[in-house]
């Protein structure tokens, strides 16, 4: 991929996030969503798996003629799959079939019982077959991590032979560590075949090991021109890579990426807890860029600091993602956060109120509603009147 050039963002939120224990949805909540993700800027949606249920497929069939991304439907390498998900995603202006193989030994000896042989003839037939409904296919390799690497590129070789246009290595079950996944990466976007017929390369990374957005990362780096994540980074097990994560990632450090996206990064908090509210999946409160921690200050020196100058310790504004930058009060805090949580409630910051605070702040054995001391310390002062309820 060349310098500067926008890597694609496939949204899976709807497919691999919903795959996440616990984490289901209406079909309401899947059409708000996939409206969310379309004002947001990815540049795909995969809307779900179309033959694993009639709720996936109706979602398709609704959202299909309305949405500005394209509209992408998994199926595996079998041809009732592929059929189901062309007729879900055909009425979409850019729609997209992402057929799937795994390719290791691990699954073609202990899951789908099939050899090497078997995998390559079902890729060339079905890969063919999708290419015969849809100009737009991906293929990927599940598992391709722990694939041989040969192997890999004779499974990738075929689908490209069959007509793929984006080749997709999945980091199934996170297992890969950065550099070793952009070694895989390289050796695909280097195939002669590749190259030659302008094939992009995406990634799909787990999260077993924490690695998914730094692996991500790290294929685009090594040449991949999609990155395939989750609002929240939700989906199988530890999940998937974090649309945030990866996107501020390239944003916050263009410097060194080159790179750009289309997302509104300002719709990325919104979107975040859109996403919690339908699945019912709560969002870590020191989760990166979207968590209700990733913009508060609690200490003295870094609430100084952030009142000072916000770039001081944060290393994107709070608003470019949709969040506000607060000064928590709790047990470390000091005078300057006091002075500003007063005025930010039009309070006078007397010597006197102040002072209290600070020793009841210092004093308590937990940070227990801080601000609501304060407030009390400046009511008893006569600096603070707060509204009375009528009942
Ligand atoms: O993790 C995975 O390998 C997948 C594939 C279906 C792309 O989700
Ligand atoms: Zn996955």
């Amino acid at each position: 991929m060349e310098n500067n050039e926008r890597v694609i963002i496939f949204d899976t939120t709807l497919r691999d996030g919903e795959q996440s224990p616990g984490a289901s949805m209406t079909k309401e909540d899947k059409i708000t969503v996939a409206r969310g993700l379309d004002a947001l800027g990815v540049d795909v949606i995969e809307a779900g798996f179309p033959v694993s249920n009639q709720k996936d497929f109706e979602v398709f069939k609704i959202i299909s003629k309305e949405l500005n991304a394209q509209l992408c439907g998994l199926a595996r390498c079998v041809e009732k799959d592929i059929e189901v998900a062309w007729s879900a995603v055909k009425e979409a202006k850019n729609p997209r079939i992402h057929a799937f193989l795994a390719t290791s030994d691990i699954h073609l000896k202990h899951k789908l019982g099939i050899s090497r042989e078997e995998a390559l003839s079902r890729i060339k037939k079905q890969v063919a077959y999708a290419k015969s409904l849809c100009q737009n296919i991906e293929f990927s390799a599940e598992d391709a991590s722990r694939t041989d690497p040969e192997f890999l590129k004779l499974a990738f070789r075929t689908a490209i032979e069959s007509g793929a246009t984006t080749l997709n290595i999945p980091d199934t079950v996170g297992y890969s560590q950065p550099k070793e996944f952009g070694r895989i990466v390289e050796s695909i976007a280097q195939m002669k075949e590749v190259r030659e017929n302008k094939v992009n390369i995406s990634v799909h990374c787990h999260d077993d090991l924490g690695l998914a957005t730094a692996n991500s990362l790290e294929g685009i780096l090594s040449g991949a021109a999609q990155i395939e994540c989750t609002i929240n980074g939700i989906g199988e097990r530890a999940g998937n890579t974090a649309l945030e994560e990866v996107v501020m990632a390239l944003m916050t450090r263009k410097d060194f990426y080159k790179k750009s996206t289309g997302i509104v990064t300002e719709q990325l908090v919104p979107m975040s807890r859109l996403v919690s509210e339908k699945t019912s999946m709560i969002v870590q409160k020191n989760k990166s860029v979207v968590g209700a921690n990733a913009f508060a200050h609690e200490s003295g020196v870094h609430q100084h600091g952030v009142i000072m100058h916000n770039q001081n310790y944060e290393i994107m504004s709070a608003a470019s993602v949709g969040a506000k930058s607060k000064i928590v009060l709790g047990k470390l805090s000091g005078k300057h956060a006091v002075e500003e949580f007063l005025k930010s409630k039009g309070i006078p910051a007397t010597e006197e109120v102040v002072k209290n605070a600070l020793e009841a702040i210092k004093g308590a054995e937990k940070n227990v509603e801080m601000e609501e001391v304060v407030l009390r310390l400046a009511e008893k002062a006569g600096t603070y009147f707060p509204k009375k309820v009528l009942i």
